[in-house]
């Protein structure tokens, strides 16, 4: 049972590869290396005891891409990781957004026709949602203009799998991913970002090694209960094994629709400060951080109803705040350690 997972050696790619390989998939990675670097590899198969098949190449070149599917028609299916994903960046440099995000998709979409690839996951987002009307967001609520190139890339592309698929054998599965943050127990692998980051999570570990000053709260005057913003915080391993389900379901032929969207997310709203608290209780330091202004583009709530997901896909993610920040913190350490 093999399984093409492109971006395999970035963030939540490399998590999923060792939950596949956990339940006996054979793993095949694409990754330019763009945002990751070639050891990821090793580092699953230290974890795994396994070395998935690793070609470093271009999605976006589709004359690669054709050739790799040719060579690897016997695949069961692709989870599709490997694209961009910085919002500020997406907004600076849009049409490197369009084409890397949207022509690896096409690239992918035609190697699994050409060559008979039943079964597609595809990375997307909550972002689709932007602030939504009603919350928990479910799968049902209304998809709003995008607030960013990169948001953009995922609505458009929820879009070309959707009419592909009418006109092909392809199955597909959205999975719309809340916050993912927190690193595998064994610190082995974890999110690597380049430069500074944009995320909180690393943000935080970060400021609390020393590599950056101090970490900016974007805005204390949102309508939220301590006035930051609030997410739906989820353990990558959580979102990893989600992955797993999802594939399985597919292979398994128990879609209800050649087309399904599922929220991967824990239900539950955390806010800015909540989530520097658990890391604070966590790893015992304090953290320095001051509130400054918002951050252009950003929403001031969502958390997901993963009511669909529970039942339907049969996923649940398991694991609290305080294992997403602890183990976060954990692999910061290691990392820096190594180096
Ligand atoms: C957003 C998108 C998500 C996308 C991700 C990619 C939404 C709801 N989510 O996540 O789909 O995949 O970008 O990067 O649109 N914060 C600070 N200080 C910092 C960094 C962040 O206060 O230095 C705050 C943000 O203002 C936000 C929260 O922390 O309230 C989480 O931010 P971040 O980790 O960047 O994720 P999102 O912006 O929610």
């Amino acid at each position: 049972m093999k399984i093409l997972v492109t971006g395999g050696t970035g963030y939540i790619g490399s998590h999923t590869v060792v939950e596949l390989q956990k339940e006996g998939f054979e793993v095949v990675i694409v990754d330019n290396l763009s945002n990751s670097q070639a050891w990821i590899a090793d580092a699953i198969a230290d974890i795994s005891g396994k070395k998935p098949h690793f070609e470093q190449f271009d999605l976006a070149d589709q004359k690669l891409t054709a050739d790799f599917f040719r060579r690897h028609s016997d695949l069961m299916g692709v989870i599709h990781f490997a694209a961009f994903k910085a919002v500020g960046e997406s907004v600076d440099n849009p049409l490197m957004y369009y084409r890397n995000n949207l022509v690896s998709l096409m690239n992918i979409l035609e190697g699994m026709q050409q060559n008979v690839i039943p079964n597609l996951v595809f990375s997307s987002s909550c972002t689709v949602y932007g602030q939504p009307d009603e919350l928990p967001v479910s799968e049902k609520a209304p998809i709003k203009k995008a607030e960013s190139p990169y948001g953009n890339t995922k609505q458009i592309s929820e879009e070309i799998i959707q009419d592909t698929i009418k006109s092909s054998e392809i199955h597909a599965t959205a999975l719309r991913y809340f916050n993912p943050i927190g690193a595998h127990e064994s610190a082995s692998i974890g999110e690597l970002p380049l430069g500074v980051p944009n995320n909180l999570v690393p943000f935080i570990t970060q400021t609390a090694i020393g590599l950056r000053k101090q970490l900016s709260v974007f805005g204390e005057d949102y309508n939220t209960p301590d006035g930051t913003a609030i997410r739906d915080y989820i353990h990558v391993v959580d979102l990893a094994q989600a992955h797993v389900v999802a594939i399985k379901r597919m292979i398994n032929q128990q879609m209800k629709q050649r087309f399904e969207i599922f929220n991967l997310g824990t239900g539950n709203g955390y806010s800015v400060l909540e989530v520097i608290q658990s890391f604070e209780k966590v790893s015992g330091l304090k953290l320095n951080y001051k509130i400054v202004g918002r951050r252009p583009g950003d929403v001031e709530q969502v958390w997901a109803n993963p009511e669909w997901s529970n039942n339907e896909l049969g996923w649940k993610a398991k694991r609290n705040l305080d294992e997403m920040t602890a183990s976060a913190w954990k692999w910061e350490q290691y990392y820096r350690n190594k180096q």
